[in-house]
């Protein structure tokens, strides 16, 4: 595979600086709850959650589970249907819960697995975080609770997003350029 030309939107360092800012937002907000459990979307979301979970300071320890979702097939555009490869969740009823997302973009994916939790489990409270949100490109109304960045609409790749699962491992975020996913 030929090397496509990758700008860097944010380096390693600026989304470090953010994920600290959000998880002081998030550790005063979850000060007096109860045994959170904080959900990753894989597979996007892996490496957000990594870096997050480390900055987080609650008295209680943190659960974290993971689900997989899918609503992207290996192109741009999202295919409109959510497909849940993996959806292996422990009893978690009435628990407070933090989905974290890598993105949300047509608020797809968000809506069905807020929902699907909310049905499944009647949290406490439930809440989301995501490193990134494209609020041009909403099709379906989401609220994000923590937004790490708000980006315009372009496709991005690396810190865990990917252009038909290439790039994730890239340690900041990029803009491909001189390829299809520009
Ligand atoms: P939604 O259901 O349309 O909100 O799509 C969410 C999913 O689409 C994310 O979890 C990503 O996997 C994928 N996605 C959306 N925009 C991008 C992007 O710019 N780069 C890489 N993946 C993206
Ligand atoms: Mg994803």
């Amino acid at each position: 595979m030929g090397q496509a030309k990758i700008d860097t939107l944010y380096s390693s360092e600026q989304i470090q600086a953010r994920i600290k800012e959000l998880a002081a937002e998030i550790s005063k907000d979850y000060q007096g709850m109860e045994k959170p459990v904080v959900i990753g979307v894989m597979k996007g979301a892996i490496v957000f959650l990594a870096d997050l979970i480390r900055h987080i300071k609650t008295p209680e320890p943190l659960q974290i589970e993971f689900v997989r979702l899918s609503s992207y097939g290996a192109a741009t555009e999202s295919s409109g249907n959510v497909q849940t490869p993996y959806l292996e969740l422990p009893n978690i009823s009435h628990r407070h819960i933090l989905v974290v997302e890598d993105i949300v973009d047509s608020g797809r994916t968000a809506k069905f697995f807020l929902e699907y939790l909310q049905g499944q489990f009647a949290p406490k409270s439930l809440r989301l975080a995501a490193f990134l949100d494209k609020p041009s490109r909403r099709v379906v109304p989401v609220d994000v609770d923590y937004v790490g960045f708000s980006i315009e609409d372009l496709f991005v790749v690396g810190y865990g997003l990917d252009y038909a699962e290439n790039y994730r491992e890239l340690p900041f975020l990029g803009v491909m350029k001189n390829g299809v996913a520009e």
